[in-house]
């Protein structure tokens, strides 16, 4: 196995990633690394690293030779883990687009204006507290509202959904921290048979009906149907609710942002939120066929990571990548994937993220952080734990925060 630069780094690049100091801001060591070892092997994960964007992109938009699906490179993939997530072109095909027609079939402008009630709903309830909890009180029960609503299905009871998703991120961990496997495991299987039903008593509307309308037409095999449509609620929930306070924790942590935030166009904002500081921040490949990338040889067989975050502050992308300038376009980050397995709910997402945070920086301009934001100790998945905010306006004499 040829080795990249890495024993020059002090420490281990990765496991550095989740100490307190770096997990708040891990952009300039994201930094170090595309600097002194763009590509380099990690003993632990067992897995080649990528931090730069030209290298990132290359390997997300060829799936020829790097594989979702690990089962091309001799590895079992367990039954109730086959979804549109973990096949390839062509089998790939088939299921994500019964999935694409099914988004587009939707009334999404039906779902966005229930939203915005919501969003007006859950801000007046949270206005006349002296502060609350962004995540917990704000982003969860919004995203998983939404999701839901999307689906066609009532939203779960939080006490119960949030911490079993939050099992199963920290799981897509567990190639760090082996320990965080098998409580994943379980949580999945609580996941799975939550969903189990949904196709055999399927509701008249959203995502999941159309599903069951579709099902056989597709071809698709229901084990594949079901996972995916279960992977649709996880990986909507989780990286649409941790993009709502990652970017709240940027609009209100960086001077003057909130007031951008008003004057920048929407989507273009979102979208630099999302480039800024992405939920998504790690994605892997398996390397199907020698190649060579960054002046190193991928060998077939190898598994190869890719760290998204890093590659979203690449400068040789990116002008002044360390700034959030909400006016950013072109905007070519990696936040939404690139490829065969581009994020199916982006433009979703871009509009939840937008109603939100507009409602924020509109209707509170004096909206502000009372406590530093407190980040969940996960490298995939970045989110907040805690960001603890208030509305209100300032009272004479406080003391002026961003
Ligand atoms: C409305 C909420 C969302 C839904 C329903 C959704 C759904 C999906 C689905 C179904 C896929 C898999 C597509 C495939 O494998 O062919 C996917 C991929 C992806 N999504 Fe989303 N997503 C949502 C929000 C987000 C957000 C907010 C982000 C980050 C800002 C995000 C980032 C990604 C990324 C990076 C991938 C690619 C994964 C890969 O390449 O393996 N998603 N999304």
């Amino acid at each position: 196995m040829e080795q990249g630069a890495v024993q020059a780094i002090a420490g281990d690049p990765l496991l550095d990633l989740a100490r307190p100091e770096v997990l708040r801001d891990p952009y300039p060591a994201y930094a170090r690394l595309r600097e002194t070892a763009p590509v380099f092997w990690h003993e632990l994960l067992g897995s080649w690293v990528l931090t730069r964007h030209a290298d990132c992109l290359a390997v997300l938009t060829d799936s020829a030779r790097f594989a979702s699906d690990w089962r091309r490179a001799g590895e079992d993939i367990p039954a109730p883990l086959l979804s549109v997530q973990t096949l390839d072109p062509p089998e790939h095909t088939a299921i994500r687009h019964l999935l694409l027609d099914g988004f587009r079939a939707q009334d999404r402008q039906a779902l966005h204006e229930r939203l915005e009630s919501e969003v007006r709903t859950l801000f007046a309830g949270l206005e006349t507290r002296p502060s609350f909890d962004f995540v917990g009180d704000l982003a969860e029960p919004l995203a998983l509202r939404f999701i839901t609503a999307f689906l066609g299905v009532p939203a779960p009871d939080l006490d119960w959904f949030v911490p079993m998703s939050r099992t199963v991120v920290d799981g897509m961990d567990a190639g760090l921290w082996p320990e965080k496997n098998e409580p994943a495991v379980t949580a999945r299987a609580e996941l799975a048979a939550y969903a189990g039903g949904w196709l055999a008593d399927p509701p008249k509307e959203g995502l999941i009906a159309y599903v069951a309308e579709h099902a056989e037409s597709s071809g698709v095999e229901e084990t594949i149907l079901r996972n995916s449509l279960r992977a649709v609620l996880h990986a909507g929930y989780e990286s649409a609710s941790r993009l709502l306070g990652n970017a709240a924790a940027a609009l209100l942590t960086t001077p003057g942002a909130l007031d951008a935030f008003r004057t920048a166009p929407l989507a273009t904002a979102v979208d630099e939120l999302v480039r800024y500081d992405a939920p998504v921040q790690a994605d892997a490949r398996v390397c199907v066929e020698d190649t060579d990338l960054g002046g190193v040889t991928i060998r077939a067989g190898d598994p190869v990571t890719l760290l998204l975050g890093a590659a979203n502050h690449d400068p040789l992308r990116f002008a002044r990548p360390t700034e959030l300038r909400l006016d950013r376009a072109p905007n070519p980050h990696l936040g939404f994937g690139r490829g065969a397995h581009a994020c199916l709910g982006a433009s979703m997402a871009i509009r939840l993220a937008g109603s939100v945070l507009a409602t924020l920086a509109g209707r509170y301009p004096e909206a502000r952080a009372v406590a530093e934001p407190c980040h969940r100790r996960n490298l995939t998945l970045r989110g907040l734990d805690r960001f603890e905010v208030t509305l209100r306006p300032r009272e004479a004499g406080e003391e002026v925060r961003t």
